[in-house]
């Protein structure tokens, strides 16, 4: 299974490239080499300040024949200044100019929570608008027009637990289609992806390899996925490296993933997640790893003095 399919029946590459932390001058060309390796999936946000460089890559990708529009997948989501009414539109158009497209193929609201308008980054409680002044489901309702006029083929949130996926499901026209959330053998989310998966909801699994960078950036103290025992060995039955280990136990979940790298070779690695296959026993192996570790602690979003909570933001 190479794709994951929507309820109309359109399908989205399980394996893409993730862009976060992907520099300027080097993401045009990782984007290039993953076409030309065979990526058709490019996962995008705003928030990574990057879709120019990327909408640079992609139009010299259609113009040199590399590939097709329609053959891309393509995701971008709202930052979090923008959930009032008023600036839904212009963001997205933002990030469809950037990126030089006519359409994207998935837009996401990027986080359950507000920001006020001139903050990109909360640095105290007040740089944050909380949820009962600007709901979800108002800055649901711009997406379900742009999704209805055919500029994103498809909606959804990312970040999202079931009481904030709920709200949508209760009040929305069109239920949210896909929610992107940290996902790997040391975070299965087991009870959020059920719930998903019961209301129909797909999932792409960020931080698919175990989001280690993060233990440098937030000070966290916590193990290193890829290095985990399991991991190795089950590299070393399979001829494979850990990378492809963990990213394939994404796939055979269900997930899509979204590998961000910059490097041509890891890039390369990462594709071969799509020729693996690990049986029962190996995936046994990877669910019973210790955990949960979250990396994505979602602490800058909880201050104190701020209107959210980390037991309001993860399930
Ligand atoms: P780099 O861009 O230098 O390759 P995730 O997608 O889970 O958030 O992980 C991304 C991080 O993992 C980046 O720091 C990336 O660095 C690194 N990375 C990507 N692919 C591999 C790989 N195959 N092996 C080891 N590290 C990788």
């Amino acid at each position: 299974m190479k794709a994951l399919k929507f309820e109309n029946g359109d399908t989205m590459p399980n394996l893409g490239l993730g862009t976060w932390l992907s520099d300027k001058g080097e993401v045009h060309d990782a984007v290039l080499e993953a076409i030309k390796i065979g990526y058709r999936h490019i996962d995008c946000a705003h928030i990574y300040k990057n879709e120019q460089e990327i909408g640079e890559a992609l139009a010299k990708a259609f113009k040199d024949g590399l590939v097709k529009r329609e053959e891309m997948w393509i995701t971008s989501k709202l930052w979090n200044n923008a959930h009032k009414k008023e600036k839904v539109w212009p963001a997205f158009e933002t990030s469809l100019e950037h990126l030089q497209l006519d359409y994207l193929d998935l837009y996401l609201i990027h986080w359950p929570l507000v920001l006020e308008d001139d903050v990109e980054f909360p640095t105290k409680g007040s740089d944050f608008v909380p949820l009962s002044e600007v709901p979800l489901i108002e800055t649901w309702e711009t997406l379900e027009t742009i999704h209805q006029k055919g500029l994103a083929r498809h909606i959804g949130v990312s970040n999202f637990n079931s009481n904030h996926l709920n709200e949508l499901l209760q009040k929305a026209k069109t239920k949210p289609e896909l929610n992107q959330i940290e996902l790997h053998p040391f975070l299965p989310q087991n009870k959020l992806t059920r719930f998903c998966k019961d209301n129909g909801i797909l999932l792409t699994a960020y931080g698919p390899l175990g989001a280690a960078y993060r233990i440098k950036m937030e000070g966290l103290d916590l193990p290193v996925l890829m290095e985990a025992e399991a991991v190795k060995d089950l590299a070393e039955k399979h001829q494979a490296t850990p990378a492809q280990i963990v990213l394939r136990w994404g796939i055979q979940k269900g997930f899509a993933v979204i590998p961000k790298s910059t490097n041509p070779k890891r890039i390369k690695e990462n594709f071969g997640a799509w020729s693996l296959q690990l049986d029962e026993e190996d995936m046994a192996k990877l669910d019973q790893l210790e955990g949960p570790y979250r990396f994505t602690t979602g602490n800058v979003w909880t201050p104190e003095d701020g209107p959210y909570k980390q037991e309001d933001l993860w399930e």
